[in-house]
């Protein structure tokens, strides 16, 4: 036996290890996938699980819907085979010990001969976490210190992520709902493009199959969403703090929620709730950047735009009960802004954390910034979606090329042209004129064209 033999048959290096499950590259050799047995794959073994299950409800619509268009975007189950635990100990020259997951529950004897364990196949994608990605110091040295280009690759992940998420959130009512750096890969291998991974807490928005909306509820039970978790939707956030309130802790069993009279109706609740947002969120931002971004304003805007958003479910006409309000934001929120919060949380703490180092390359992120902001908001005809922020940029980028702004370039015509843009697609001009983002895109329109002359378009 060859060395590459013993590697395919060991499964290769542990190239991850999550809550419950260990990554290998090559996979680890068993249910006789063969196919797959190189180092352009990787399997993960992980308990026969919720998480599995909703890996494996979501690679299955993706595959059914785009064939094999999905590739570039999402890196889903291919192959897959259940073994239990007495099986996966036979696989005697598989070095166990490399991935804790596997050893720990071996220590603990709570795990019988038949607790049932499944191995995945991925592709495996070759590259970065966009954690890793986004730290300026290690990241600028693979772009040759091309800060520039680094930068523009940001962005355009930015981009690419909204069409991402467009696919799953519009074409399949798949909402990811764990987008953090860590499951999303910048790939090297496809001009640093980002692959979104780990769908095991994916779930399906199906508004006319109730099963879907307890599976929904049922989350707020096994994850520990909380108001704090910067990382997590307003909406999420939310739901999370209403049933689980203080006083209210004892309606949190689903079977109850249809009974629960809306307490909202009294707006400390909601007032409270606001508070902790703010106060979680803004210590974050500021620590991040250091103190050096202004957050005033936004802070203002943010409170604004989240009174707006929740005020209403205190009208006990329209919300006789909780879960009236719960059900609402379901139905009506919950799909389109989990994954897209994730994506601008992901790039505000990207801006935010090296303020320093982008604010010597780049004069629009200031912009960036602001912009991310204005989009944060949970209510849907105030922001930009999937596409459109794309669109948006570009827009403005030919506006500034073209013949009739050359010949009127005054600040007066280049606002009535954004009044009418943001009317043809239906977005609500207000944030973005409280945060100053025409004024300053206007101001820095030279170095707007020059930033965006030399992207590159992939699609
Ligand atoms: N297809 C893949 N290509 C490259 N690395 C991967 C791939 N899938 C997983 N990994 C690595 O393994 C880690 C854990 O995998 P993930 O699917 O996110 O599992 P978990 O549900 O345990 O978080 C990831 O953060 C990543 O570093
Ligand atoms: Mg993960």
């Amino acid at each position: 036996m060859n060395n590459n033999d013993t590697v395919l048959i060991h499964g290769g290096k542990l190239v991850g290890q999550g809550v419950d499950g260990c990554v290998h590259n090559p996979p680890v050799y068993s249910c006789n996938f063969n196919k797959y047995m190189n180092n352009k794959y990787v399997s993960k073994l992980q308990f026969y699980s919720i998480y599995y299950l909703n890996e494996l409800n979501a690679s299955n619509l993706i595959k059914y819907k785009y064939y094999n268009n999905y590739k570039n975007h999402f890196s889903i189950i291919l192959h897959k085979c259940k073994l239990n635990f007495d099986q996966i100990n036979q696989m005697s020259l598989y070095d166990k010990h490399t991935c804790s997951f596997f050893s720990d529950f071996k220590i603990n004897n709570k795990y019988k001969s038949d607790t049932l364990f499944t191995i995945s196949i991925y592709k495996y994608v070759v590259g970065f976490p966009l954690k890793e990605f986004f730290d300026f110091n290690k990241t600028t040295l693979f772009f040759k210190n091309d800060t520039f280009q680094y930068l523009q690759i940001a962005i355009s992940n930015f981009f690419y992520l909204q069409i991402s998420i467009h696919m799953i959130n519009y074409n399949i009512n798949l909402v990811h709902n764990d987008l953090h750096y860590y499951n999303i890969i910048v790939d090297t291998d496809n001009n640093n493009l980002p692959i979104i991974i780990d769908f095991g807490r994916s779930f399906v928005v199906n508004l006319d199959d109730h099963n879907n909306y307890y599976k929904f509820l049922s989350y707020f039970d096994k994850f520990s969403f909380k108001p704090e978790r910067t990382w997590d939707s307003f909406e999420i956030r939310f739901i999370y703090y209403i049933l689980k309130y203080n006083l209210f802790s004892s309606f949190y069993n689903h079977k109850d929620y249809n009974n629960i009279p809306n307490f909202l109706k009294n707006k400390k609740y909601i007032d409270n709730f606001i508070d902790i947002i703010v106060t979680y969120d803004f210590n974050y931002y500021k620590n991040i950047s250091n103190n050096k971004f202004d957050f005033n304003k936004i802070i203002i805007m943010y409170k604004k735009f989240l009174r707006d958003f929740l005020y209403k479910f205190s009208d006990t006409k329209l919300f006789p009960s909780i879960n009236d309000v719960i059900f609402y934001i379901y139905s009506n929120f919950v799909l389109y802004s989990i994954d897209s919060y994730s994506i601008i949380f992901n790039f505000l703490d990207f801006y935010l954390s090296n303020y320093y180092h982008l604010s010597k390359i780049d004069v629009l992120h200031n912009i960036f910034i602001k912009y991310l902001f204005v989009n944060i908001n949970p209510i849907i005809n105030f922001k930009f979606m999937y596409k459109t922020h794309f669109n948006f940029f570009k827009y403005i980028y030919k506006f500034f090329k073209s013949d009739k702004f050359i010949k009127n370039q005054t600040y007066l015509y280049f606002e009535q042209n954004m009044f009418q843009y943001f009317h043809n697609n239906n977005v609500n001009t207000y944030y973005f004129i409280e945060n100053d983002i025409f004024k300053s895109i206007y101001d820095s329109k030279t170095n707007f064209v020059q930033f965006f002359d030399s992207f590159s378009f992939y699609y």
